[in-house]
Parts: C-alpha cells; sequence; structure tokens
C-alpha cells in the first residue's frame, strides 16, 4: 500500500488489467466467493464512484450463503406473474437462480428528490456496478453483471423491498472462476471514438 497522493498514482497492472478485462459466464462462477471482510471492502469500492451532487443514487443488497436461497423463494412467487402455468420443474430452475455464485449483490438504482437529473443518477448506479466488479476483480475474484427477467419483474422487485422509483441496475454474480475466460469480440475503435 502506498500513501503516493491518488492523483499521482501510477499503476501500470491496473491499466494492464483494464485492457484485458473480461467477465466471467455465470456457469464458470464457483466458491470462494468474498468473505465478509473483502465483501465490506468491494463494497465501498462500489459507493465510491462519480455521484453528481452527492445524491447516493443506489443502494445494495447482498445475497451470500442461504439468502440466496431465501431469495429465490421470491424469484419462484415471481415467476409465476411471468408464466402463471409454469411447470414445478421450471419454478424449481428459477428458484435456483442465486446459487450460480457464492455471492450476488443486487444493486438499486435509487434516484433521489433533488438538482441532479435521473439521468446522471442512473448513470452513478451503472458506475457502482461496475466498480463493484472491479473491486472483486482486484481481489482476484470473477464477476458478471446480470439483470435477467428478475430484474423488470415488478412482484420481485416489492418482495425485495424496493420502493417508489427504485429499480435494480443489476445483480453482480461474485465467485471464483474455474475457467479463464475467452476473449470478446471488441468494437473498432476507429468506429467509436472521433478526435474533434
Ligand atoms: C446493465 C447490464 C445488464 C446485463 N445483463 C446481462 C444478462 O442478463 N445476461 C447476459 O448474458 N449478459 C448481461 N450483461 C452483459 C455481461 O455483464 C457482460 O458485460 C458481457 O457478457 C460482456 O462481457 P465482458 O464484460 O467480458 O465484456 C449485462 C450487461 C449490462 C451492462
Amino acid at each position: 500500500m502506498t500513501d503516493a497522493p491518488v492523483s499521482a498514482l501510477t499503476l501500470p497492472a491496473m491499466t494492464d488489467f483494464l485492457l484485458r478485462r473480461r467477465s466471467t459466464k455465470i456457469k464458470n462462477l464457483s466458491a470462494p466467493g468474498p468473505d465478509a471482510a473483502q465483501m465490506a471492502a468491494i463494497l465501498k469500492a462500489a459507493a465510491r464512484v462519480p455521484d453528481h451532487g452527492k445524491m447516493v443514487p443506489w443502494r445494495f443488497i447482498v445475497m451470500t450463503g442461504e439468502a440466496r436461497a431465501r431469495a429465490g423463494e421470491m424469484l419462484r412467487a415471481a415467476f409465476l406473474t411471468e408464466d402463471p402455468d409454469a411447470a414445478p420443474a421450471k419454478l424449481d430452475l428459477e428458484s435456483e437462480r442465486f446459487l450460480r455464485a457464492p455471492a450476488v449483490v443486487a444493486v438499486v438504482s435509487s434516484i433521489k428528490e433533488g438538482k441532479t437529473p435521473e439521468w446522471e443518477q442512473i448513470l452513478s448506479a451503472g458506475a457502482a456496478c461496475f466498480n463493484l466488479c472491479l473491486a472483486a476483480n482486484s481481489m482476484g475474484f470473477a464477476s458478471t453483471w446480470l439483470t435477467e427477467w428478475y430484474a423488470y419483474n415488478p412482484a420481485f422487485a416489492k418482495a425485495m423491498g424496493l420502493e417508489g422509483k427504485e429499480r435494480f441496475a443489476g445483480f453482480i454474480y461474485l465467485g471464483t472462476a474455474t475457467e479463464n475466460p475467452e476473449e470478446r469480440e471488441r468494437p473498432e475503435m476507429e468506429k467509436v471514438v472521433r478526435y474533434l
């Protein structure tokens, strides 16, 4: 650890990491996940994102251990609002979604009343999702940011305690990679960058 001013830190390993970073497929996430102290540090980093006007327009719901199965029962009930005729086997499958990784963090976009435009508050929640991934990655954990159907299901949002304009920005699945992710095609930079 260095106490150099953060504005003057050079971290070539971080640059290299950012240029090669990848999400890990959910089927390749296994135990161990972060322990309590590691999770606290990951969440602290997730909360340290650009936030115009200090609105704190996000919050985190952490699911580890048995809590994942409890939240899974909420998924089971919510899925019936998507498909009232769902077969029991399908409902079982849906209820196991959060068991696919040792830790899952729901990042909730929580827009506050104030001068900061809602758009900017939503962008800050996205930044929180990604900082959460990066912090976990910096400790050697693999991550993937998913939404899937339940991020948009009102019954699930209610069961998880979301209120008013709150929405899920994502579910960050954390664990240890069983396989190194393959490279993914990236945009041609000249198509997305313009120098004025
Ligand atoms: C808001 C958001 C929601 C996402 N939801 C899903 C999802 O539900 N399912 C999925 O396969 N990928 C989803 N992704 C994409 C993955 O998180 C990941 O970015 C993608 O697989 C590319 O991998 P990379 O992060 O290695 O570039 C989502 C990404 C974002 C930003």
